[in-house]
């Protein structure tokens, strides 16, 4: 039973949550610390000791020597905060609700159920190297820690996809199948041999022959906030702005990918529009809050920024860690009590673990 428990935080006002975390955070000083992605909302971003993409907060989590790790951020991510930390630290979410409908594409049961149906067409664990999007759930990074493969980001998918086929001839990566295309496609995979891997049909949907002929089988699943960016939204932008510069995140579709002059991290997009020389005008192909954030901190250096769709589209998931949540999560540990804390199983966190510092030392 936690000291104070949520009912009460829900009817706070957004002011006096703010207030009180202030005055939570005084209190716990270096006892805790605070890591937020840069989609997290500002009433919660602007409390961040530490800010980054997922491949950053992973690093910095490994690092940090504060007893308590509240992550601002979603489930996966508070996962691998566990997992990299040192077993007296304690990672905390301050809403357990705050998970990734990607991550939620694929589960243990049909990768494993994939894996076995592979192992009848080839011999699997000699053939395909598995790689699992950091957006995933613990137990599919315990999968590739025990078959041989590997986690990646949005920041380092291409190193670790170079390092799978140095393995083995071919990669079976899940859940985002675009950040899959994009990155096989950068290393001079023909489009024709990635095949799409549907978990919910019999070998995936795939022949025998498609399965032989592919270099990569990619998990068909995907993003749903950064499917709302499409080509068309680019032609627009060009068409109105002909010397702007369009960015986007690898989790959007290949047309999108490929009609933009970059695409990386939210870590890279941040950087590279912030340490742009000139003024210029962006759009951007990511989550609204980090391109609101970013238009309002540059628009005095005079950088347009500005979002890619027509409609508002928000990582839901996200959104869910707010003031009240913050609030409560932190003057609970004021009292001693740590509320939503995220604990790995530890064999599957030492699974997990072999994926991820393999992916550690490459990137
Ligand atoms: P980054 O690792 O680029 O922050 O991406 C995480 C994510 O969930 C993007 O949707
Ligand atoms: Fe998951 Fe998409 Fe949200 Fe990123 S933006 S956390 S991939 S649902």
């Amino acid at each position: 039973m936690s000291n104070f428990s949520f009912a009460a935080y829900n009817s706070l006002s957004d002011a006096e949550c703010q207030e009180r975390i202030r005055v939570a955070r005084q209190k716990l000083g270096r006892e805790a610390t605070l890591l937020c992605h840069h989609y997290q909302r500002n009433d919660i971003y602007q409390h961040a000791d530490l800010t980054g993409d997922s491949l950053k907060l992973a690093r910095l989590a490994a690092a940090t020597d504060a007893r308590r790790i509240v992550f601002c951020g979603v489930h996966f991510m508070a996962e691998v905060a566990d997992i990299l930390s040192r077993p007296e630290q304690q990672v905390i979410l301050p809403d357990l609700a705050a998970g990734c409908s990607m991550a939620d594409m694929a589960n243990l049961a049909k990768v494993e159920r994939s894996w076995r149906e592979l192992a009848s067409v080839c011999p699997v664990e000699e053939t395909f190297t598995p790689i699992t999007y950091i957006n995933s759930a613990a137990d599919l990074k315990a999968f590739c820690g025990r078959h041989g493969g590997i986690v990646c980001t949005s920041s380092n998918a291409a190193a670790i996809t170079r390092w799978a086929f140095a393995k083995r001839p071919k990669v079976l990566f899940f859940p985002d199948q675009h950040l899959g295309r994009w990155t096989g496609y950068n290393m001079g995979i023909p489009l024709a041999e990635m095949q799409v891997w549907d978990p919910d049909l019999p070998l995936g949907g795939l022949s025998e022959a498609a399965i032989r002929q592919a270099k990569i089988l990619l998990w068909k699943g995907h993003c749903a906030v950064h499917q709302m960016f499409q080509k068309r939204h680019i032609d627009a932008f060009r068409a109105r702005c002909p010397e702007g510069r369009v960015i986007v995140h690898p989790e959007c579709n290949f047309e999108v990918c490929s009609a933009a002059d970059e695409v990386g991290s939210t870590e890279y997009i941040v950087k590279t529009i912030k340490e742009a020389k000139t003024p210029g005008h962006w759009q951007v192909g990511t989550e609204l809050n980090l391109v609101e954030r970013l238009a309002k901190e540059l628009a005095p250096e005079g950088k347009i920024v500005e979002f890619m769709s027509d409609i508002v589209c928000m990582c839901s998931t996200m959104q869910r860690i707010d003031p009240q949540h913050l609030a409560w999560t932190l003057e609970n540990l004021v009292a001693g009590e740590v509320v939503n804390q995220i604990v790995v199983p530890e064999r599957e966190a030492g699974e997990a673990k072999q994926s991820l510092e393999r992916m550690l030392q490459i990137s």
